[in-house]
């Protein structure tokens, strides 16, 4: 039980925020509609548990652990959940009210996070923001040329997690941020969906200028910002990679295997694990992948579960 006092209405509807994010997860990530419930028990004393399952999942149960409820449970259920959450308060009781939220016991441990991105030459690894000094205005292929804005890439320069994509499309090469078109709605909501934000993890792309017309990247674009990419993963350093489609996962692993056979299975970049999944337009065109898509997601999660999550 936490020592933390927390008003129940707040620490509930946080929970019910949790359930209702993983819903919608299912939703718009892996294409299903799930309904949730909710059930009490009295435990010992005025300590509770109450037990959250989601039907036709196969995650395991969240435990809701707290003391002191009143009716107000009830009433904070509603007005926090969009989703089909139904909630069974569990009984009440007198007192001050604390609650904690766990993973259930069973849940798998940590993997040892281990970064072993070896540094191109020797010496210290660059820094993020000298790798992006050393891009400077590229005009190292001929992706240059149609470009309105360079699109180096966003977040966390010491994240845990990167996502590799492709290259920019149109609102990518407006913006100067990777992912903030339809696809990268998409990937946030991936993102949101493993209990991060946008700013805890990297993101970035095989190539950092668009493609005219949204085209594939060429060889010889994709080979002439390599080293790049190399450079701000060698200098993030990150836990685990996750290759969003076939150009990142054919490029940081040096295969031609189709995305088809590679996603799904760990990989190793340079020593760090990195799992291809499908790219977030392929879901976008492809709806009945998000499913697979999510089981990627989902195996990225059990062997690096969010610090404190
Ligand atoms: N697709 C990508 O691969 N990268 C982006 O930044 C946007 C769409």
């Amino acid at each position: 039980m936490s020592d933390e006092a927390v008003p129940v209405a707040d620490s509930l509807a946080e929970v019910l925020a949790d359930v209702r994010r993983y819903l919608g997860w299912h939703r718009d990530v892996a294409g299903e509609e799930l309904h949730a419930a909710c059930d009490g028990a009295l435990v010992s004393g005025k300590a509770v548990n109450v037990l959250v399952t989601v039907e036709g999942s196969s995650t395991p149960p969240v435990v809701v652990e707290y003391a002191e409820v009143s009716a107000e449970v009830a009433s904070v259920a509603e007005p926090v959940s969009e989703a089909p959450v139904v909630v069974v308060p569990p009984p009440p009781g007198p007192g001050a009210p604390g609650i904690s939220v766990r993973a259930p016991a069973d849940s798998p441990p940590a993997a040892p996070v281990e970064a072993t991105v070896q540094a191109p030459s020797a010496g210290e690894p660059p820094r993020l923001d000298e790798v992006r000094r050393a891009l400077g205005d590229c005009k190292r292929c001929k992706l240059c040329s149609g470009r309105k804005n360079l699109v180096f890439g966003v977040g966390n320069p010491k994240a845990r997690l990167v996502f590799v994509g492709e290259g920019p499309g149109a609102e990518e090469d407006n913006q100067g941020i990777p992912f903030v078109g339809a696809a990268g709605q998409l990937l946030t909501k991936m993102i949101v969906a493993m209990g991060y934000t946008r700013d805890e993890v990297y993101i970035c792309n095989v190539v950092k200028c668009r493609p005219p017309g949204n085209r594939n990247p060429e060889p010889d674009e994709i080979e002439a910002c390599q080293p790049f990419l190399e450079a701000q993963l060698n200098a993030i350093r990150p836990s685990v990679i996750i290759a969003l489609g076939k150009f990142a996962a054919q490029t940081l692993l040096r295969t031609d295997t189709p995305i088809t056979r590679l996603r799904g299975q760990w990989r190793e970049y340079v020593g760090v694990p990195l799992m291809p999944t499908f790219h977030p337009a392929y879901l976008l065109r492809n709806p009945a992948e998000k499913k697979a898509a999510w089981t990627d997601l989902q195996a990225v999660m059990a062997r690096f579960p969010k610090p404190g999550a």
